[in-house]
């Protein structure tokens, strides 16, 4: 199977294009659709990944109904046979991949929660003792699990830039200190509820982030949900704290872009197949992990 690198759904309206997902107006609703796209260094790379899109939308789908009690969410359905009748000549293209949701009034800013200190946390530790502010204890090495789980937002970059770390009276002046509460408080039990149940399957859940938005029924959660690349994924029986820990998923791309010394402007290289294969392999090893269920492309 062909990765599938753009959509082109032409008799509906797009909505967005994001690095990794496609969407379109579909009257009030929006169609999310995961192309299987794969960014690294904050470019998208000229070489999919076949499938990735269905591992993104299907773990989506897991966690979604996972977290049904703890939080809302804007999945509409994710099956193509209740899709609205304007989408049905897209229907093989789309089925697996995409999802119906309610289109929300996002909340300009990502929710990240951290309960290992590694990434841009990592560097803010070492350079300030604290991350976003948060001070922690001294002598924390990289990779260390936390004394407690932090909540750390960042704003959302509008031009595919970097996201920057913010604080969190930044965020209250953002969004309100009511909102800037609430989604605090639901970032830090659904990694709770989530990362509690992830190492009980072998996979330590390091950072995640989550995009809230607003909706007719109050804070719901949208986007994607506890991906490969929304998060940090360690395999629990080789974690060796004191360095960085293997990513999970795109360990091979990034290695290979090391290798070639791109210098991470675009336009970003192509992927070899031997590296295509391997990075594929994993998403689908995260899904089975986390889920306990297989994938088929
Ligand atoms: N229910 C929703 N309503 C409106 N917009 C949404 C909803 N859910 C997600 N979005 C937005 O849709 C976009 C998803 O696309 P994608 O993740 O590919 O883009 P990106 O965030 O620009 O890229 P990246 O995640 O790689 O930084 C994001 O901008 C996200 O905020
Ligand atoms: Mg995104």
């Amino acid at each position: 199977m062909p990765a599938l690198i753009e959509t082109e759904l032409s008799s509906l309206t797009l909505y967005a294009r994001g690095k990794v997902r496609d969407l379109y107006s579909v009257g009030e609703a929006l169609l999310f659709v995961a192309t299987d796209r794969i960014s690294a260094f904050d470019h998208v790379l000229a070489t999919g990944i076949p499938g990735k899109g269905k591992v993104l939308t299907q773990l989506s789908l897991f966690w979604f109904n996972f977290l049904k009690d703890v939080v809302p969410n804007h999945l509409i359905t994710a099956n193509v046979n209740q899709f609205p009748k304007e989408l049905a000549p897209y229907r093989d293209e789309l089925e697996g991949r995409s999802m119906l949701v309610k289109r929300a009034q996002m909340f300009p800013v990502e929710c990240v929660v951290r309960g290992y200190l590694s990434g841009s946390g990592w560097k803010d530790y070492k350079a300030t003792g604290a991350v976003c502010g948060i001070k922690l204890p001294a002598g924390l090495r990289e990779s260390d699990r936390l004394p407690e789980p932090i909540f750390t937002p960042a704003s959302k970059s509008l031009d595919g830039e970097h996201d920057i770390n913010i604080s969190f009276d930044d965020m209250v002046t953002r969004v309100g200190a009511h909102s800037a509460e609430r989604l605090r408080d639901l970032t830090l039990e659904i990694y709770s509820k989530a990362s509690e149940y992830a190492e009980r399957r072998g996979v330590i859940l390091a950072d995640t982030k989550f995009e809230f938005g607003a909706a007719a029924e109050g804070i719901i959660l949208a986007d994607e949900v506890l991906t490969p690349d929304s998060s940090r994924f360690w395999p629990r029986d080789q974690y060796k704290p004191g360095g960085p820990q293997p990513s999970f998923d795109k360990q091979f791309v990034r290695d290979y872009l090391e290798s070639i010394r791109w210098n991470k402007q675009a336009p970003a290289p192509a992927l070899p197949p031997d590296v295509v294969a391997r990075t594929q392999e994993k998403y689908f090893a995260a899904f089975r992990l986390l889920t306990g269920a297989s994938l088929s492309l």
